[in-house]
């Protein structure tokens, strides 16, 4: 495992993140707990440091079982990382209700990593007003949080003022080699960056997307110099971008933990040959043409 290292943070995170918003279930939609612990806590034996839940994930189930699966040693061998749920605040004191229940969920005195979660500008605008800076203040000095940070899905300008707002941590965004110009992009990364936040990055195979087989893309691929798999190709375009620290996959089967956990021994920022990243823009063009 690789790690590395956000400006306001002393000690190193893996570069792997392990999502828990897409964990396997069984045949009842249920989290398929036997497995997902087992998944989560091989990720840890192999390096995993930063295990990112959120309020609602699983219908509300995802914290509780990541308090279960890290009882034990593994609490301390992890950053946990929650969120906020940012469009269920309407007060100054739900904000705090609603970290006091995380803490109870997970089973754990501090959150290393608080997002506020999924901003868009509704929530944005409600949050400030209701004291959401003064909230994440109060947190950190009563230790209940040790980082503040926010995830986002909206357009840029907001990203860059949602930045600007606050002595933030690190931010969370969406970014894959198909969505340099979506949401904060690659202005909003380097943006980011240059204010001092780490970047912890979601979504980077599109949810899944970016692995299924299609004929014209493996084409494209078998002109590389080295050969990878499809989720290899798009996680190292990910962690090639030094600004990145840690990059977040929701694993769904154990094969995937240990197919990524392998990737990420290897995952250097500006590693990849100016000819590996013309055929990302080349797959790029052909899955864009194909949407
Ligand atoms: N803050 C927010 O608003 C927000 C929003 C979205 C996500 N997140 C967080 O970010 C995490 C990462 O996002 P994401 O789950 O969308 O990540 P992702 O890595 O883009 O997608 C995960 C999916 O990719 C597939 N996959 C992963 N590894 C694979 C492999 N080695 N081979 C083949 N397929 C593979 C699986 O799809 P299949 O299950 O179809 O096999 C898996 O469910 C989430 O789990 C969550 O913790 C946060």
């Amino acid at each position: 495992m690789l790690f590395r290292k956000m400006n306001k943070v002393e000690s190193g995170l893996s570069i792997l993140g392990f999502g828990c918003m897409r964990l396997p279930v069984t045949k009842d939609g249920n989290i398929d707990e036997n497995q997902a612990t087992d998944m989560l806590r091989y990720a840890i034996d192999h390096g995993v440091n930063y295990v990112d839940t959120a309020y609602p994930y699983h219908n509300g189930e995802s914290e509780p079982f990541v308090g279960r699966a890290l009882q034990g040693e593994y609490r301390e061998k992890v950053n946990l990382a929650t969120k906020l749920p940012s469009w269920l605040i309407k007060s100054r004191a739900d904000m705090d209700r609603y970290l006091d229940e995380q803490l109870k969920r997970l089973q754990t005195d501090h959150i290393d990593f608080y997002l506020v979660h999924g901003l868009m500008k509704p929530f944005w605008e409600n949050l400030c007003p209701l004291g959401i800076t003064d909230f994440l203040d109060s947190a950190i000095a009563d230790g209940r949080i040790k980082y503040a940070g926010f995830s986002f899905h909206d357009e840029l300008a907001l990203f860059k003022e949602i930045v600007d707002a606050y002595d933030w941590t690190f931010c969370q965004i969406q970014y894959n080699f198909m969505d340099e110009q979506h949401q904060a992009g690659t202005e909003g990364l380097r943006y980011a960056a240059d204010h001092g936040l780490g970047i912890v990055i979601m979504e980077p195979l599109r949810g899944g997307m970016l692995t299924r087989d299609i004929p014209s893309i493996n084409n494209i691929w078998k002109k590389a110099p080295v050969q990878r798999s499809l989720p290899d190709w798009a996680l190292r375009w990910v962690w090639n971008h030094p600004e990145v620290t840690v990059v977040l996959s929701g694993m769904s089967s154990f094969e995937q933990v240990e197919q990524n956990v392998g990737y990420a021994k290897s995952g250097l920022p500006n590693s990849l040959s100016q000819e590996e990243l013309s055929l990302h823009i080349e797959v790029e063009v052909e899955y864009k043409m194909r949407i």
